[in-house]
């Protein structure tokens, strides 16, 4: 039987990350090497571009929008009739949309709760079978793994960046849970939180506005390399829950401890919610009504 990684989101940042460490440190894993690692992505051209940078010939491109139930369904059959032991699978794909929530469009919203929530737990049912060994309680260090990466905006809501925030919450709730339901099958669930990361994600979030990271922000953004190998590290170690860097670790501190509606306030009166188009709400025309008033 083949041992296999899979790695979501691997056509770009984070999770191709991922596919670098997984392939470098070969047999990481109880000292088994991967078969193979599928890497799965939508953008085929940009899977083939990685697959090919990294020269490994056991990294297999594996096309697929997760957001979509049929494309879901043939990853089933393709595990049904492979039947492999996945010894390792990272949930990494996502998306989010900064904005106040009646300036995003329908499908945006619905696009962040399907691949960043129902396609996560989807994949991880569809894979669970081939990592869970019933009647076989493997030790921790030798038994399959789950990385799924949430995010320090699951920590708290987030005005301006609300089903995000609200979608990595529910990852990193979903994990933890899972965590402890597949604890005695020997199987390591690591919900990974990092803050703002250099990769494409944030130019995506704002439309194409955010290009670069300034003021604080440059000084707590992280390397989608050094993020991955931490991430698998600690995985390795057991860990359920990674928050990466410091500032995330004191946001994350700061969020048990400080009420959310007095940390949210203050938000709000130091950097409100900016609106585009404030669709679906105009200013009640005060002449208007008053005309009208006047005619009854
Ligand atoms: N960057 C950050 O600041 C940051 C911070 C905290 C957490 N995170 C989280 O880290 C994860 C990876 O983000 P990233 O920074 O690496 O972003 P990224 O560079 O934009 O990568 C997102 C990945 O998700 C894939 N994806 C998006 N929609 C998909 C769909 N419908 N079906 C299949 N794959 C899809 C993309 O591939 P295709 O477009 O080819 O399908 C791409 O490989 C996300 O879960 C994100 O929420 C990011």
């Amino acid at each position: 039987m083949k041992n296999i990684a899979i790695v979501t989101g691997a056509s770009s940042g984070i999770g191709k990350s991922f596919l670098k460490t997984i392939i470098k440190e070969r047999g990481i894993f109880g000292g088994v090497p991967f078969d193979e690692v599928w890497a799965v992505a939508r953008r085929a051209d940009k899977l083939n571009e990685i697959i090919d940078s990294l020269g490994d010939d056991r990294v297999l491109p594996v096309t697929c929008d997760l957001s979509d139930p049929d494309n879901l369904a043939e990853l089933e059959e393709q595990l049904a009739a492979e039947k492999p032991q996945v010894g390792l699978l990272v949930n990494c794909a996502g998306i989010g949309f900064k904005g106040a929530v009646e300036d995003q469009t329908a499908k945006a919203l619905e696009d962040t709760l399907d691949i960043n929530c129902t396609a996560l737990s989807k994949l991880t049912r569809i894979c669970l079978p081939y990592m869970i060994e019933k009647d076989k309680y493997l030790s921790k260090a030798n038994g399959p793994r789950i990385i799924n990466v949430a995010s320090s905006a699951g920590f708290l809501p987030q005005p301006g960046f609300a089903a995000y925030a609200a979608s990595k919450s529910y990852v990193i709730n979903f994990s933890r849970a899972l965590a402890f339901e597949l604890m005695d099958y020997g199987i390591c669930v690591t919900t990974v939180c990092p803050g703002p990361v250099n990769t494409e994600f944030q130019s995506k979030a704002t439309g194409g506005a955010e290009t670069e990271f300034s003021g604080f922000r440059q000084y707590v953004v992280a390397d989608p390399d050094k993020l991955a190998e931490a991430s698998v590290k600690a995985s390795i170690k057991g860990r359920r829950m990674f928050v990466y860097g410091f500032s995330q670790k004191a946001l994350h501190l700061a969020s048990k401890i400080i009420p959310t509606d007095l940390i949210l306030y203050i938000e709000h009166r130091t950097m409100p919610v900016e609106r585009t188009s404030a669709a679906g709400y105009t200013e009640p025309d005060k002449k208007t009504e008053v005309t009208k008033e006047e005619e009854t």
